[in-house]
């Protein structure tokens, strides 16, 4: 469904991301890991160009994204969940919710609002429709900002470290949405630090560092026979799968 061919993003002087390849099949859960500052947050946001690649190409459905319809297209299809939940502060739960499809026009107010309400009552969170963020714990806040990206019916989700802003014991009412999401057939594409999660939720996972991708595999041959060495040296430094 998703292709990416030798993208290419440098800030001023220097090269973040030094060409990545990658073919997303529908449904399939690709997790991506990698040392801090290899350039994940960077990938992810090129996917659906927030920021804008130097070269490369994004194909969408056989389609490359060369114009502005097509851009509108692709940001409609590839939702993204980010670290810090980027929920609007001086806007309730629901207006969070319902802004992007009724700004874009995909539904009017009344069907957003039905369609959110059915989704955040999905998750038990149907009392906190007129909270807003501030008065929300940060499990509820990624899980509010979740539904916001499924009001859109995304084909793609892209998550950012869902779960690193997240005090351990909200980790699992997110992970358990995720799941749920995915039970769905959903395709997703995951940055993550939780190597357990990573491990058992995603059927293939990608080691980024330097700006490339260094070693791709199933989850399995990933994390117990890793081949790149600074896969090996990574795994090294982490002891929780
Ligand atoms: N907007 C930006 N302007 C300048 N440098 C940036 C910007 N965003 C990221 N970088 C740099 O790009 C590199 C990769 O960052 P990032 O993609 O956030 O890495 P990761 O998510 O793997 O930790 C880092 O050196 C970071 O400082
Ligand atoms: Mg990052």
């Amino acid at each position: 469904m998703l292709e990416i061919k030798n993208l290419k993003k440098s800030f001023y002087k220097k090269q973040v991301l030094k060409g990545i390849d990658l073919k997303v099949e529908k449904g399939e859960i690709i997790g991506i890991i990698g040392p801090s500052g290899c350039g994940k947050s960077t990938f992810l946001r090129c996917i659906n160009m927030l920021e804008k690649p130097n070269s490369g190409q994004i194909i969408l459905d056989d389609d490359v994204i060369d114009d502005e319809k097509k851009l509108l297209n692709l940001r409609r299809k590839v939702g993204m969940v980010f670290q810090q939940f980027n929920l609007f502060k001086n806007m309730s739960v629901i207006d969070n919710i319902t802004l992007a499809p009724t700004l874009l026009g995909i539904m009017d107010k009344n069907e957003a609002e039905k369609k959110a309400k059915s989704l955040l009552k999905e998750i038990e969170l149907a009392d906190k429709v007129n909270f807003y963020p501030d008065e929300l714990s940060g499990g509820q806040k990624q899980r509010v900002a979740i539904v916001r990206t499924l009001m859109m019916n995304p084909e793609l989700i892209l998550f950012d470290e869902p779960t690193s802003a997240l005090d351990p014991e909200m980790i699992k009412e997110v992970t358990d949405l995720m799941r749920k999401i995915k039970n769905e057939g959903m395709t997703m594409i995951i940055v993550s630090h939780e190597m357990k999660f990573i491990r058992n939720f995603c059927s293939r996972v990608i080691f980024m560092d330097e700006g490339k991708i260094q070693e791709e595999g199933t989850a399995e041959d990933i994390f117990t026979k890793p081949k790149n060495k600074k896969l090996k040296t990574f795994l090294s430094k982490i002891n929780d799968y």
